[in-house]
This record gives C-alpha cells, structure tokens and sequence, in this order.
C-alpha cells in the first residue's frame, strides 16, 4: 500500500527537518561539511556548497538539493541508502510550494528539532546514528530535586539526575516537548507544546497519578515556553504565536493575554520570589512585569538578534538572556526601568541554553558550538569549559548541591559533569519508548 501525500501545505519543521535532520546533517552539518554544504541555518540550508544554490524556492526539480536526492546529479544522496518515494515527494512539494520556513526555525535562525516518530525510528539501512533516540528539547528539575523532568517526543520522562534511572513516563501531550515547569511543592508539572503553524498547548500533569489534570488551550501556534509562579496556581506561557499568556491552572482559565512583543515570544520566566515575570521575543526585546499588579516596568533593549532563552537567579537578583546576536547579558533586576546589562558575554554561536545552579553559586550557558561555559553566578567570572557534548544542547539542569551539571541534547542524550573535579561522569540515551 502506498502511502498518499499529506494534503496540508508542507511545514518545514514538522515535514522537512525530520528527513533532513538524521539523513543529510551527520556530514552535512558543523565546521566542515561535505562539499561545504552546511544545514545548520536555513540561510545555509539554501544556499548550497561548492556547486552552487541547494534551492530555487518554486522550482523543486530544478534544485540540487532534490536532484541530488533522486538520482539525477551524482553521487546519490544520502550516499548510503535512498530517501523513499514519500520522503521525496515532501522535499519537493516543500520547494515547489516556495520553500517556506516556518515560525519556529525562523524564529531562532537554527533549525530547531521538531522529529516525527516515524523518521526517528530506525528504519532499516541508511539511517543516521540519531535513529531511535528522542531529541531532548527540555530539562527540569524537581524542586527536592530527586527527579529530572526530560521532554522527549510526546512524552514527559522522569529520571533519576544521578543515574538516568527511568522513574516513570508522562504520555499525553500534543507534539515534541518544547518546555517543561514544576510546581514549587513538586506535585504538578506543565508541559508545553503544539503544532507548527495550528495550535499550541500545556499539559498539566498530577505527578501522583501520572496522569493530564488540565490542557490549556488556546494559543493558535506552539507554546515554546511555560513558566510556574511559585506558591500559586498561575502559569506563563510563551508562544509563537507573539503572545504570552497567563493561566490558571486549577480552572484552566486563561487570566491574560500580553500582546507587548512584535515578534514571537520565545522564553518566559518568573523571578523565584514570584515577584517579576519577564519575557523574551525574537524582536530582540525582553520585558520585566510586577506580577502584583500586571505593570510592566522594564524593556531590555540591549540584543541585536532574537533572545531566545531566560534564567532568573535563585536569589531572584539577576536575569540573563542569552540571544542568536552570540551574546549572553547579565542584568540586575529593579522594580523599575533597567538601562544596561551588568555584564555582557560574547560567544562564538547563537545560544541555545542557559541556567543558574538552585545554590545561587554559578551561571552556565551554552551556544550551538556545544561548548558549556561554567561562569560564577555574577556572569563575570570566568570558572571552566566543558565541551563533550554530542550536538547542540537544548537545555541545562545542575542538581541542587550544584555538584552536577546535565546538558540535554538534540540528538536525545543526557550528559553529566562533575563541577566539583571538572569530571565528565557519563551520558545517558534517551530512548523514544
Ligand atoms: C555520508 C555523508 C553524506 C550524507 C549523509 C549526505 N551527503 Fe550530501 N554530500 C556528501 C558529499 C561527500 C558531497 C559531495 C559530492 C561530490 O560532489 O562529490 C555531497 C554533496 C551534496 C550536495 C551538493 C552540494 C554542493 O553544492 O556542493 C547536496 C545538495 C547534498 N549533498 C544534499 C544532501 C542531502 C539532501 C542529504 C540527505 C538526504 C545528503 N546530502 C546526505 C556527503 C553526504
């Protein structure tokens, strides 16, 4: 039986990266891609190597991209084993339909993971070494910290932090994890996600039972972002959707709906005193509210490029925003307007994640040259360099002693360091079932 085409239009993330992502980017990705053929932007991704444009956007048969993958231009791509008659269909019908980028890789500049089941599942010969894992897009750690919330594809699952032990699996969200938040007494946790392009959502989940308590719906594209007031029933969500939105979660009602940014909202975040909310955007603004009466007192207006993530200090003293302009800013948080950063670190690539250790000791980051940077909380001190990491690391977690460090990574494996001895512990596979 064949298979008929999707009747939708092709989304770039949800249609195209899956193929692109395990078959082409194990050589067609980093500092030295075949034939100088990078797929790490979509700019990149575009505009071909050595022999020229990869995509004429409407013209599928007439692009290299394509031409190589059926045969016509040789050697045949990927060089070992052939992409099927569905996976080419899709390549092309997303050409010939213009070859559009959808909001969310557009909104950071890199390609974010957005894998179908399906193409992560090894399917015979040819398959890259990323087949059968589940990127990790999101980490969370419980707030007595035994537990490590890890989004994977549809599935929240909880792991020891120490040992990767599975403790249980979450089923029951929308799509890929986007962003994960715990309930400050441990006993709920919201997943966030959606549908490129359609719907976004966050699944509430009773950790007791294991099972969804409420889906908040609303947003009408993917919710990248969510973030839980402590001491209360109110959560944050950011989408792309370009709005953030407040939620009660023991109603499921929505209580309000920011439309301050110009762009997608791409991070939210809550002081963990429960005092601010702040924001970030792909308009390259953050903003701070006063979570009492709604104000916002504050725009961070420093980054040249989209800020695609926020971490709040555990003291709730400093907020960092780390952007695609390569940089990492460091601010003192005030109720009221906040003209520069504390201190600004440049990078070599557009970040990808950031956190603090809960002991308020140290600041980490990481940009997609996957080197993990250790800084002392102030985010001028530097400390050390950790560079282990397989592919971009999505998220950062350090256990509440600040002992440990676990990166979690696209191409779905947990990585654990000792910042005590600056030891590489281990890493852990994060399967798909
Ligand atoms: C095992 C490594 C490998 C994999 C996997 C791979 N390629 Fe390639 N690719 C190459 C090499 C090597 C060349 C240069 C071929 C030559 O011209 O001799 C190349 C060239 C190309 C080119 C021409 C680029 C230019 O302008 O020079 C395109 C387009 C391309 N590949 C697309 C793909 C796509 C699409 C996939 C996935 C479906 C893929 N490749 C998977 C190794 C790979």
């Amino acid at each position: 039986m064949t298979q008929p085409p999707p009747a939708k239009a092709i989304v770039f993330s949800r249609d195209v990266l899956p193929i692109l992502r395990p078959s082409c980017m194990g050589c067609h990705s980093g500092p030295t891609p075949a034939s100088g053929y990078s797929m790490d932007t979509v700019a990149k991704l575009l505009a071909g190597g050595r022999h020229g444009a990869a995509v004429v956007p409407g013209k599928g048969a007439q692009s290299n991209l394509l031409r190589y993958c059926n045969g016509e231009l040789k050697p045949k791509m990927p060089p070992s084993g052939a992409l099927d008659k569905v996976q080419l269909g899709t390549l092309k019908r997303w050409i010939d339909e213009g070859a559009k980028i959808d909001s969310l890789v557009a909104a950071t500049s890199l390609p974010q993971p957005l894998p179908s089941p399906e193409t992560l599942v090894p399917r015979g010969e040819g398959r890259g070494a990323r087949g059968g894992l589940a990127p990790v897009t999101a980490l969370a750690l419980s707030p007595n910290g035994k537990t490590l919330a890890v989004g994977g594809y549809r599935v929240v699952r909880l792991v020891d932090p120490l040992t990767g032990e599975l403790q249980k699996t979450l089923t029951g969200c929308a799509d890929q994890v986007q962003s994960l938040a715990w309930e400050a007494s441990g006993e709920r946790l919201a997943a966030a996600g959606g549908v490129p392009g359609e719907s976004g959502e966050v699944a509430i989940f009773a950790l007791a039972s294991g099972k969804v308590e409420k889906t908040l719906t609303g947003h009408t594209d993917v919710v990248v972002s969510v973030a839980w007031r402590s001491g209360t029933d109110e959560i944050a969500t950011g989408s792309l959707d370009k709005t953030t939105a407040l939620w009660n979660v023991a109603t499921g009602q929505r209580l309000r709906l920011l439309k301050d940014h110009a762009d997608t909202v791409l991070a939210v975040v809550y002081s963990p005193s429960g005092e601010f909310l702040a924001t970030a955007s792909a308009d390259r603004t953050a903003k701070l509210y006063r979570t009492k009466d709604g104000v916002r007192v504050a725009a961070l207006n420093a980054h040249q490029d989209a800020i695609v993530r926020l971490a709040f200090s555990p003291d709730s003293k400093r907020l960092v925003t780390g952007s695609a302009d390569k940089t990492v800013r460091i601010w003192s948080v005030k109720d009221g307007p906040i003209e520069n950063p504390d201190a600004t670190q440049y990078e070599a690539e557009a970040l990808t994640a950031c956190a603090f250790s809960p002991d308020n000791q140290r600041l980490f980051w990481v940009s997609a040259s996957r080197k993990i940077k250790v800084f002392a909380a102030n985010g001028r001190d530097y400390q050390l360099e950790l560079g282990d990491a397989t592919d971009w690391v999505t998220s950062l977690a350090a256990t509440t002693d600040g002992k440990t460090l676990i990166a979690g990574t696209l191409d779905g494996k947990l990585f654990l360091w000792d910042l005590t001895t600056r030891k590489f512990l281990r890493s852990i596979e994060s399967r798909a079932k």
